[in-house]
Parts: C-alpha cells; structure tokens; sequence
C-alpha cells in the first residue's frame, strides 16, 4: 500500500516512478546560483503536471485497473496517489515511470480523512463525479494551488448542481450527493479548463447525454477526454467549444501514455534564449506548442523540431514584443513569467496582456528588484477589452529592456514565477539566493538535478 511508503510531509517521488528524482514539499530549500553562464545540454521532460493528476482522477471511474506512462515525479501526482490509497484504492509503480491504479470498491471519507488533503491542491475538487457515481457521496476539502488570484470554484459548483447533485457549503470544504447525477445543457461563463474536466468527469456515467457550450480544449483537456473515450466514454468535441457527453452504465480501465509537459517545455526554451544558450528537450512536442513557437521566434529566439524532441537556441539580438495570454488556441497564462524575463533582455518596449487571470503579475516586483523596469497598468493594454478591464486588477505589463540584472535574495511566490526567478537569477551578474523552492517541486521534476546538467553554476546553500 502506497500509505506506507509515502507521507504527506516528505513525499519520495522516486518511490512511485522509478526515478532519481524526488520532489518532496517539505522541508524546504534555497537555491543559490550564479549567474552569467548561458545553459547548454539536453534535457527530459514527461507527462504534464496539468494531465496526469486528472487521468489518475479518472481511474476513479471503474473498479477495473488502469495504467499511466510517462509519469513524472511531481507533488499533485503525489497528491492523488494519496486520495486513491485513502479511498480504499492501490496506486504502485510497475517499471519506470508507469502507475498502476485500481480503486474496486472506493468508500466516502470523513471530514477527519480529507483533512490532510486540504489547501494542498487544486485536484481534490475533480473526484467528484466518480465519486457520487460509485459513492452517491462525496467530500471536498478547502482547495490549495498557486496563490495567482482569487480561483474561484463556481463554475464546477453551478455544473455540478445542474447535472442533479445536492451541494452544501461546510466549514471544512464542500459535500455533494446524488443518487445519479443526469446529463443536462451547460454553459461556461468562460472556458476554464479546471471546470470542463469537472464536467467531463462527472457527466461521463450520468444518465443522458450532456452538452457542455463555451469549454475549454487545450491539450490536457483532450488529453482527459482520450482517456475517457479508451475506457468507452463517448464524447465528441464540436465546433464553436461545445462539447457532447453520452453518459455510460459502465467504464472499463485504461492504459495511456500522458501528453509531455508543455509548460516545462516552454519553461526551458525561455531559459535558453535568455541566457543565449542551447537547449534539448527530449519528450517536446510541436503540436502542443505553436503558439509558443512563433513567440519565440518573434522575439528572437529559433528551434529545430524533431520526432521526439525540439532544440532552442537564441538567433539574433532579442527585440520587443506585444503579447496577450488568452486560452486555447492562445498564448498560454503559463508561458507568461518565463517569456516576461526573456522579454527583460530584448531591445525595446513589449506589453503583456494577461487576460486569464486577474492577478499574475505580482512576481514582476523581485524581478525590479534585480534591475528589470516592468510596470503594471489596470488598463488593458492589449488588441481587445478583457473581462478584467472594468475592474481594478493590474493585468497589463510593461517591460523596457534590455536591462541588466543583478542578483538579489527573493522569495518565490508561486510555480511558474518560481521558474522565471531562476531564469532571471541564472541571466543576472553575481550571485542570487531564491528561498521557497519547495513550490517548483509541485511542477517540475529533478529541477536542480537538470539545472546542474545544464551547466548552471549552482552554490553551496549559505
Ligand atoms: C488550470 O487551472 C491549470 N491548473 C493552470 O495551471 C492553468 O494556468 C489554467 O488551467 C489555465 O490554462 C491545473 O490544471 C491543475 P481555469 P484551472 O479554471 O483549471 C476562472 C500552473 O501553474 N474560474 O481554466 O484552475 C479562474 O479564476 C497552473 O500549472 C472561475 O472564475 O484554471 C481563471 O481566471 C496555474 N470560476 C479562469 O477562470 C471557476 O469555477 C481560468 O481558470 C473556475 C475558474
């Protein structure tokens, strides 16, 4: 059983998937770098942090086994290892990298029992339709994740209430019942990826069929929705971001290899073109990624695409941009922090236009700190009117470069900013101390281990 090898505080990823990597939450490390040393080598990146969590939710849906490939060894994989072993289910690694998962007879836990889960991440919310379809019950903790704005639930609340489940608010999260749920018309105010998955797995062994309208469909969603279908799901993505869900009776297991990590990916390209040096992911891939790519070459930046990786390098002098984040097909929100330090080192004046969410700009003031000039502006400085501009959120930055940076002590405040820290730290003359790294850890996998192979010159922590 996973719950003798694995704690809540000092979780040994290396346990689950055979690697060298562990990439536990507590306790915590600073990272001291110097910088001034472009990266050069190769590295290896698996299944995304923003799918496997998710497939692994859907392993709830059947009493049949399942299996994952390409896992990595990050903390929300943990996570749900954790719920399934606590729901009465076994999750082992069987050869590298690959997670065996089997819940026969899943059972609902006590407020005592989701306790340990609560404020750690943004998962805990998505068992909900597996579990009142096999439970008729199910207990939400209070939710964790990046601190990057307010995140609220409403959407998977108001889904789920249509699809029939009786939802009450409780002073340690939320508890739904349903006899079954029913398949019903939604709509999304926006397309949020967390609440499409919400009602893809929910409404997968409803009663009916359900139209879910303005739905998400970046990769990870698909990368769910191919999994549901292996399990014999019928569900048909059309045109215009509608969705169609025919519930089943019955799901079966699955095996599936999860979709590479595009946002590590995308991660270390910048890390690349920032430093001027030159990177090899293994495992990237180009579908995933165009709109990245023509970033990327737009700022300066140039790749080489092959089968089973992507190399990046830096073409020429880097120059500005204007860019705005928006879903799929758009700039991912994720790639933002990473191209925002780039952006520091190109020529000129770029504008960013995050339009996801209404607060990921505050990690720009250590960045100041080291000599960037970025200011922000409640206005939104983009080709169109976000539903953020009518409010007072600061979503539009300004960035004036090249600038040089030096090194500072800052304090990483959440994952992707975590990663663009050090990116700003490994471009910057002298030395620089990044406390908090335990919340890289939550997304990438052997991270100083692969920054070391890069060339990085790490220090001795103080
Ligand atoms: C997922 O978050 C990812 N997290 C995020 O990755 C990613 O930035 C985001 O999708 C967008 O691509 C995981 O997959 C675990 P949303 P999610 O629901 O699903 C608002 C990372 O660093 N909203 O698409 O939580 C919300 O506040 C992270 O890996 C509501 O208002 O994102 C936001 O403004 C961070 N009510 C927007 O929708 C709701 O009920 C999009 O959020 C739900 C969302």
């Amino acid at each position: 059983m996973l719950a003798s090898v694995l704690r809540m505080d000092s979780i040994d990823v290396a346990a689950l998937t055979g690697e060298g990597a562990t990439a536990s939450l507590a306790p915590d490390r600073t990272l001291r770098i110097r910088g001034g040393s472009p990266l050069h080598g190769d590295v290896h990146v698996r299944g995304a942090k923003n799918t496997l969590p998710k497939n692994m939710v859907a392993s709830l849906l059947t009493a049949d086994e399942c299996f994952l490939n390409n896992v990595a060894g990050v903390f929300d994989v943990e996570i749900v290892a954790q719920m399934i072993d606590a729901l009465g289910g076994t999750v082992t690694k069987s050869g590298s990298g690959q997670l065996r998962m089997q819940t026969p007879d899943p059972h609902i836990l006590s407020t005592h029992e989701i306790e340990p889960f609560a404020d750690k991440s943004r998962i805990p919310i998505l068992v909900c339709g597996p579990l009142l379809a096999r439970c008729g019950e199910v207990l939400v903790p209070d939710l964790g994740g990046c601190a990057i704005g307010p995140r609220p639930i409403d959407y998977h609340i108001d889904a789920l209430r249509q699809l029939g489940a009786q939802v009450l608010e409780t002073s340690d999260g939320w508890r739904l019942t349903a006899k079954r749920l029913r398949g019903a018309k939604i709509r999304l105010e926006y397309p949020s990826v967390g609440a499409t998955e919400q009602v893809l797995l929910a409404s997968v062994l409803a009663d009916g069929v359900t139209e879910l309208s303005n739905a998400a469909i970046e990769p990870e969603v698909l990368d769910l929705i191919a999994v549901l279908q292996k399990m014999g799901a019928t569900i048909s993505v059309e045109t215009d971001r509608v969705i169609t869900i025919s519930g089943a009776d019955h799901l079966y297991g699955f095996e599936h290899t999860a979709l590479p990590d595009r946002l590590e990916v995308a991660s270390w390209a910048c890390a690349a073109l920032a430093t001027d040096g030159h990177i090899t992911v293994q495992g990237a891939r180009q579908l995933d990624m165009m709109t990245f790519l023509n970033t990327f070459r737009r700022i300066g930046g140039d790749f080489k695409i092959l089968d089973d990786r992507i190399e990046f390098w830096r073409r020429r002098q880097l120059t500005s941009v204007a860019l705005e984040t928006d879903v799929h097909p758009g700039l991912m929100t994720d790639w933002q922090q990473p191209l925002v330090v780039a952006l520091t080192q190109a020529s000129g004046v770029s504008i960013v236009h995050e339009t996801v969410y209404e607060n990921r700009f505050g990690y720009t003031m250590a960045l100041n700190t080291m000599g960037a000039q970025i200011q922000l502006y409640r206005e939104c400085l983009g080709s169109r009117r976000c539903r953020f501009g009518t409010r007072e959120h600061l979503h539009s930055a300004v960035i004036v470069g090249a600038t040089e940076l030096h090194g500072a002590e800052i304090e990483i405040p959440d994952l992707r900013a975590g990663f663009s820290y050090v990116i700003a730290a490994l471009v910057a003359g002298g030395e620089s101390t990044i406390s908090n790294m335990r919340i890289i850890r939550r997304g990438y996998e052997a991270f100083e281990r692969k920054l070391a192979s890069l060339g990085a010159h790490l220090l001795d922590p103080a």
